[in-house]
């Protein structure tokens, strides 16, 4: 049976750590910023490189696995990238304690957890909502990059982008190459751009 008292020590901790994020991210990010975001951003070898070739774009890079977010945070201070940032954070909550203004230029998702058992295809992350949420902090123009070595993920994402009202497949080249590390194992992958409808070309 529930113990009430597990259960408001639980909800109590949750909110400690979105506040947390929330006062982070605010200390990081300024309001009414235009960001390159990247989700399950790793090592960081992808999000470092593009930070490095565009010093004039604020870049973040979340993970939630917080020694991938350590390493990605020693490449930033080695290389000096004030424009760069690493956040310890699952991708959602860091969506809903991003501060006011805030919007995306790109997006980033290099090679995500596949999650194979149809049981767990609830736990990707190119969902309906996600897709939602992150259409709500599109700015002008926007565009999400999606890259896999799972070919079946690669088709439902290619499908629920297909199927929402705010996003469209663009044909248009990769933008940027940097081997990351799960890119360095595949023995091939699939990449796909995304195009804000309301942001336009
Ligand atoms: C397969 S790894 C790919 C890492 C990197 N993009 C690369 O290509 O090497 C997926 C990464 O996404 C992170 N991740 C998974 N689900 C996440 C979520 N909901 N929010 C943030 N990060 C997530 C994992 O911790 C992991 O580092």
């Amino acid at each position: 049976m529930e113990n009430p008292t597990r259960t408001a020590e639980h909800l109590a901790r949750i909110d400690q750590r979105h506040n947390n994020l929330r006062e982070e991210l605010a200390s990081l990010i300024p309001a009414k910023s235009v960001i390159v975001w990247e989700v399950g951003s790793g090592h960081g070898h992808f999000l470092a490189a593009y930070a490095a070739a565009y010093p004039d774009q604020v870049c973040v890079g979340v993970d939630i696995t917080g020694d991938r977010i350590e390493r990605g945070i020693r490449k930033r201070n080695r290389a000096k990238l004030a424009n760069l940032h690493f956040i310890h954070a699952e991708a959602n909550d860091f969506l809903r304690a991003l501060p006011p203004g805030v919007t995306f230029s790109s997006i980033y998702i290099l090679f995500p957890d596949p999650w194979p058992k149809r049981r767990h295809h609830k736990n990707r992350i190119l969902q309906p909502d996600f897709l939602n949420a992150v259409a709500e902090r599109a700015g002008q123009g926007a565009r999400l990059h999606f890259r896999t070595d799972y070919e079946p993920y690669f088709r439902e994402a290619a499908q629920v982008i297909t199927a929402h009202p705010e996003w469209q497949i663009a044909d248009e080249p990769w933008p940027f190459e940097q081997l990351t590390v799960f890119q360095s194992r595949a023995t091939q992958h699939h990449s796909l751009t995304a195009q804000h409808r309301a942001g336009g070309a």
